[in-house]
């Protein structure tokens, strides 16, 4: 298990100012898991994984690796701990010089392991990472997708217990992304590797982390289950990062309804846009017909969206909802007790 505790990150620059990029940060991952770090760029989650193997030493905090202090360790006994942590990085951060199998034997090579040991221990890496044919390739002859390849292979050749993923896949096109994350679980799954997956992007989370802590300005803001975390965001940090995804980005010809249904609406009537989600094994969609009946008010369903998060459903609604105010409040009220989360999308005018 990897425990960080009340971890402070200053800064100080030339001049003497001073500038906080972690905030009192506490975190708690569990051996085998996929645990995403999301947030937008400067929120501190480079810095924050950089602490997990103490490329960056915390101002203040501690760091718990398997039950060792890592802050309390001398340099020497903090280089072996660091072996067992490995990490992936959005550059790739190749050597050039060196081919493929080069650049995977170099981790091994710089403890001093013996080439038998270091060829039987990385040919099967290779193999994994479906990189045989390239192996006396040099990084200029590979695609993005294959030099992360590389970089996955070298972070595995000294058997982690841990891979730190820094924006691994935020330089690759979304096929290529979707094959490094089916990678990347596949080593979850298959070597037990505990995974910490830093990403700006929600899709990227939601694709296989099994739970996430949204960053913002430093600290951690929100954390839980992903599934539990899109359909329930509490924070407008993560409400924002999902927005990006599900059903925010609405078209035209849909904006376009929402626009006609104002303009036409009779003086007692309001027009309310609105985002229900609900997670498919605690809420049907009869929930839905049982308050348009209850109520006696019509739903328009603009949008519906499921998507798979690790065998569990989550389902979207996009809705327009024309109503009197006191039978729009009463529905809201009879949706969110049973489960659905609904929020209200204000930024169509
Ligand atoms: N070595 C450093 N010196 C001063 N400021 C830094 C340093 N490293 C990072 N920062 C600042 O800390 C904040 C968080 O950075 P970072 O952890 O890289 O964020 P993220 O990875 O979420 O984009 C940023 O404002 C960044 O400019
Ligand atoms: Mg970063």
């Amino acid at each position: 298990m990897i425990q960080l505790e009340h971890i402070t990150q200053t800064y100080t620059d030339p001049s003497g100012n001073t500038f906080q990029a972690l905030k009192d940060v506490s975190l708690e991952i569990e051996d085998g898991e996929i645990f995403g770090i999301i947030g937008r760029s400067g929120a501190g989650k480079s810095t924050l994984v950089r602490c997990i193997n103490l490329l960056n030493r915390p101002s203040e905090g501690r760091v718990i690796v398997n039950e060792h202090d890592l802050t309390a360790l001398p340099e020497s006994e903090l280089r072996e701990v660091r072996r067992s942590i490995g990490m992936i990085f959005q550059h790739f951060n190749l050597l050039s010089s060196r081919t493929v199998y080069q650049n995977v034997a170099l981790p091994l090579e710089l403890v001093g392991t013996p080439k038998d040991v270091i060829d039987k221990k990385i040919r099967p890496l290779i193999e994994l990472v479906g990189l045989t044919e390239h192996v006396d390739k040099y990084p200029s002859q590979l695609s993005g997708g294959q030099k992360q390849r590389v970089g996955i292979a070298r972070a595995l050749a000294n058997d982690p217990k841990v891979l730190l993923s820094d924006e691994a896949t935020s330089a690759l096109d979304p096929e290529t992304t979707v094959a490094t994350l089916a990678l990347l679980q596949k080593i979850n799954r298959e070597l037990g590797v505990t995974i910490v997956l830093i990403t700006h992007e929600m899709n990227v989370v939601k694709q296989i982390c099994n739970r996430v802590a949204v960053m913002n300005k430093g600290e951690i803001v929100e954390r839980g289950n992903v599934i539990d975390i899109f359909a329930r965001p509490q924070s407008e940090t993560t409400k924002a990062l999902i927005g990006n995804v599900v059903a925010s980005d609405l078209p035209e010809s849909i904006i376009e309804r929402v626009r006609s249904a104002r303009a036409a609406r009779s003086s007692h009537e309001e027009v309310h846009l609105l985002r229900l989600s609900f997670i498919g094994d605690e809420v049907t969609q009869p929930v839905i017909s049982e308050c348009s009946r209850a109520f006696d008010i019509n739903f328009n369903i603009l949008r519906g969206t499921v998507d798979d998060m690790q065998g569990r459903s989550l389902g979207t609604l996009t809705i327009l909802v024309e109503a009197e105010a006191d039978v729009y409040e009463k529905a809201v009220h009879f949706l969110r007790q049973r489960g659905v989360n609904v929020e209200e999308l204000s930024d169509v005018q």
